[in-house]
């Protein structure tokens, strides 16, 4: 598998990380006979392969790097994108929410860029299936590069159409729906899901997140959680420990639910307006 977190050395068709002075880091296969140019100086991957992961190495110049395996997060930061997408912050949240885990279907549409599919295929492993779902074609076929680059294509089921025709997948563990209009499908969704299954969306703003949530409510969904979650990055200097000067202050909003089976029994109404809200009690009136 191309990227490999399992072994101790670099070896041949491993994606490596490469990482020089002021965090400058390129990640690549390595293989036999290839150079890696740098604005720094050339390195050889033969001299790469073999190494201990964490070794210093340095270019045909001595400019030093660091070799090691690239972190998951690194690599989706490093993704090639024609999309927005989604950054490691919100999908280690989302991942734990959801409860994706190995040998589970998971669905998620947009595909976009392929940020979110890496990290659900990671996470289902080599028994699990992502099936992802995106209209245009273009995006499609960079996000299957992305995930086959990675040794991850074969996890993932690309599906290019317009999810307005709906899913062909019933009885998902979870869905990741990740569109500008998440409101007009929460209906398929809802059939794709397993009963009791996760659901989860990202949207930048609160009028999105309005309209959302009515359809979540009259859709029965339950539990709804929406959030928003802040990473501050630290300078790490023990002596003069103080916030980097930068940060992104905005990603999205999440929002999360579950499928519940929503009978129409009057002894569920006091249940039901606490995990459901509202709309759930006038549906029993
Ligand atoms: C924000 S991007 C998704 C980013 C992706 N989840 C990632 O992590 O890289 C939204 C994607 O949804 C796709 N999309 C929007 N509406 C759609 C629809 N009705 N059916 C299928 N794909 C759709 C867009 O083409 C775009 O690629």
């Amino acid at each position: 598998m191309p990227w490999n977190l399992n072994t101790t050395h670099a070896a041949i068709g491993d994606l490596a990380l490469l990482v020089g002075l002021r965090h400058k880091h390129f990640i690549f296969p390595l293989l036999p006979g290839g150079t890696f140019h740098t604005h720094r100086g050339i390195l050889s991957h033969d001299e790469l392969i073999g190494k201990p992961w964490g070794s210093q190495v340095f270019s045909h110049q001595g400019s030093p790097f660091f070799l090691l395996q690239p972190a998951l997060a690194d690599i989706l930061n490093d993704l090639k994108r024609s999309t927005q997408i989604m950054y490691p912050k919100d999908i280690g949240y989302i991942l734990t929410r959801l409860s994706v885990g190995p040998g589970q279907t998971v669905l998620e549409a947009g595909t976009g860029s392929g940020s979110m599919a890496v990290a659900l295929a990671y996470a289902v492993g080599p028994q699990g299936r992502v099936v992802t779902y995106e209209k245009r074609e273009e995006f499609q076929k960079l996000a299957r590069k992305n995930l086959e680059r990675l040794g991850l294509g074969g996890r993932v089921e690309f599906r290019l159409r317009d999810i307005i025709e709906g899913f062909d997948v019933t009885d998902a563990d979870a869905f990741f729906l990740d569109v500008s209009n998440p409101w007009d499908y929460i209906a398929p969704v809802r059939a794709a899901l397993k009963p009791g299954g996760f659901f989860a969306s990202l949207l930048p703003t609160f009028n999105q997140v309005a309209l959302l949530l009515h359809a979540l409510r009259r859709e029965n969904f339950a539990f709804i959680e929406v959030c928003e979650l802040m990473l501050r990055f630290y300078k790490p200097e023990p002596t003069r420990l103080r916030p980097t000067d930068r940060m992104v202050a905005h990603t999205g909003y999440l929002i999360f639910g579950r499928r519940i089976e929503a009978g129409g029994d009057e002894r569920s109404r006091d249940l039901l307006e606490e995990a459901a809200g509202v709309s759930a009690i006038e549906d029993l009136e």
